[in-house]
């Protein structure tokens, strides 16, 4: 495996693998890796095969962390991702530095940047109104160093990958985004870096954003007509505050193509929430329709 650093390495190698027609997945990540992240290595490879390569990138990107939010405490461990990547047939581990990236920062981190202005309106977008402005930045500028063609992102962030869907296919960009499906611990929290930061106490706690999702659904599923999200709301918003750490940010009921919230829950609905448990905010979402992880 080779580990690459700088941008104009990795662009250089990019472009020529471009020329030898060889083809590249693409994994962008923000490091401290789980088994989450190493399924959608697994879904590259198999996709692009022994003769293809695999990328992965392990950036914090700093833009796309509001001052008050988890920039600092975000975890971090590129020895043990380093391994992981290995382990897991990596061919490329992209470790780009803040610097290079932001060769301006702090203010303004750069003065170009992109923004998706309709799938962001909602969900995270309003609960956090600048932090896709820093993804779709940085996932165009990941995209010119490492030429993919095609990038894989997990359905656990499933507008992100929605927005990163629309960014592609507005400004032409030549790659295919694929969804993998989200991968859960046996009680069904979602693989996440940030759980490695919930308290012993907290992380039982943290499963009542899956448990608000099953809930959701039974009530979906075994209704003969559609159910009202208000109604929906409220039960998700009283088995999150039956956790003593656990707060609601929000729960949202939408069509899962065009993320437009929907009134009337259906089978064919799908359903996002964000919880804090202590500090640590927490997401989730799932089709309401199928028992789908
Ligand atoms: O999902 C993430 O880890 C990040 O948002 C991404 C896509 C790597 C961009 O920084």
């Amino acid at each position: 495996m080779r580990i690459v650093v700088a941008l104009h390495e990795m662009q250089r190698l990019a472009r020529r693998w471009r020329r030898q027609g060889v083809r590249v997945a693409f994994v962008p990540t923000m490091g401290a890796l789980h088994t989450g992240h190493l399924s959608l290595v697994q879904e590259a490879r198999r996709r692009v095969k022994s003769s293809g390569r695999v990328v992965v990138s392990v950036f914090v990107n700093p833009t796309q962390f509001a001052p008050h939010e988890d920039l600092a405490a975000y975890p971090r461990n590129l020895a043990r991702d380093r391994a992981l990547c290995r382990t897991s047939g990596v061919d490329v581990l992209f470790v780009p530095e803040d610097t290079a990236m932001y060769p301006q920062a702090p203010v303004p981190p750069s003065s170009t940047c992109v923004v998706e202005e309709a799938l962001t309106r909602s969900m995270e977008g309003s609960a956090r109104p600048t932090h896709f402005r820093g993804v779709t930045t940085v996932l165009a500028k990941l995209f010119n160093l490492v030429l993919p063609d095609l990038a894989i992102f997990g359905a656990k962030d499933w507008q992100q990958a929605a927005v990163v869907r629309r960014m592609v296919r507005d400004l032409n960009f030549p790659l295919q985004i694929v969804v993998a499906p989200t991968v859960r611990e046996s009680d069904g929290l979602a693989m996440s870096s940030r759980n490695q930061r919930l308290a012993p106490d907290e992380r039982p706690q943290a499963t009542v954003l899956w448990r608000s999702i099953q809930w959701a659904r039974g009530r979906v599923q075994a209704a003969r007509r559609a159910v009202p999200a208000a109604q929906l709301q409220k039960g998700v918003a009283k088995l999150v505050a039956s956790e003593p750490a656990a707060r609601l940010d929000y729960v949202a009921f939408f069509d899962p193509d065009t993320l437009e919230p929907t009134r009337a829950v259906h089978r064919t609905s799908h359903m996002a929430l964000a919880v804090f448990v202590g500090k640590v905010r927490l997401i989730d979402n799932a089709p309401l329709g199928v028992d789908a992880p």
